[in-house]
């Protein structure tokens, strides 16, 4: 695969051509996740209940995502690597900008950060100094606390036109990509028409401009109850590779996700 920039993935907007998401956090499985054509690889704070079995994300550290950071870049085949910034990581926008240069040196492209408009400053700082940045709206995980558990924003009517004014705002302020996890299909589509810039979405129906998941949720390997957004792509494909070819080409058909896969 050619290298992925911020320019393609624009491109891709701008074409009506959805790009496709992965989680992986590791040199092997960032490998076959780019050759399957996945066009950003996501090293997610998820490693936290993946990879080290904590029940929420809390617990990662800049050194855990450092670590698996370089570790990604090292088997990647030209994806864009984006990486999470972990709990309290950019507490201020100085922490913010310390700890996404040392994502950046350990080789990702891109930094995400969970929130809405009180991140604009240091998304502003962040651009300025040549650090792309995803913000991570709708449920954030890192959240949990106060959203009061793992569940679907944006439900009324008030908090869906907050999320459009901060979403328009944050790309005002510089921001590079945004990603929406669990809300209605239908605010999801409304902010995705409302900015420029590439919209993900995990939980947040079809409309949007690319989807994620986390891999071992794909593969069918994580315990436990498996999350309604979440499709085992393992179930019709005879190996991983052809699990992931599977992925890239239902989420660039639009076949995935379906209404089961999302919230209305
Ligand atoms: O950490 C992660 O894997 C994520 C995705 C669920 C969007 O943030
Ligand atoms: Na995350």
């Amino acid at each position: 695969m050619n290298k992925v920039t911020l320019h393609t993935l624009s491109a891709c907007k701008k074409a009506g051509e959805k790009f496709t998401v992965l989680t992986a956090y590791d040199a092997c499985f960032a490998h076959v996740v780019s050759e399957a054509g996945v066009e950003v690889i996501l090293v997610g704070d998820s490693l936290g209940m993946v990879l080290q079995g904590q029940n929420s994300t809390l617990p990662v550290t800049m050194n855990d995502m450092t670590y698996h950071t370089a570790s990604v870049a090292k088997g990647n085949m030209g994806a864009m690597i984006m990486a999470d910034m972990p709990f309290m990581s950019y507490a201020t926008p100085e922490k913010t900008m310390e700890n996404a240069a040392l994502l950046m040196q350990a080789g990702a492209h891109i930094v995400k950060i969970e929130g809405n408009a009180w991140l604009a400053e240091s998304v502003s700082l962040l651009f300025e100094r040549g650090i792309p940045c995803c913000v991570h709206m709708g449920l954030t995980p890192q959240a949990v606390n106060t959203l009061g558990g793992y569940k679907v924003q944006g439900r009324d009517r008030d908090s869906a036109k907050q999320m459009i004014e901060d979403a328009v705002r944050l790309e005002q302020a510089g921001a590079s990509m945004l990603l929406l996890e669990c809300v209605p299909s239908l605010l999801a589509a409304e902010i995705t028409q409302a900015v420029d810039i590439p919209v993900i979405g995990i939980g947040a129906g079809v409309e949007t401009d690319a989807q994620v998941l986390v891999l071992h949720d794909m593969l069918g390997i994580t315990p436990g109850r498996r999350p309604k957004f979440v499709k085992n792509f393992m179930e019709e494909a005879t190996d991983i590779h052809s699990a992931l070819q599977n992925y890239v080409i239902a989420v660039k058909q639009g076949s995935f996700p379906g209404p089961e896969h999302s919230f209305e």
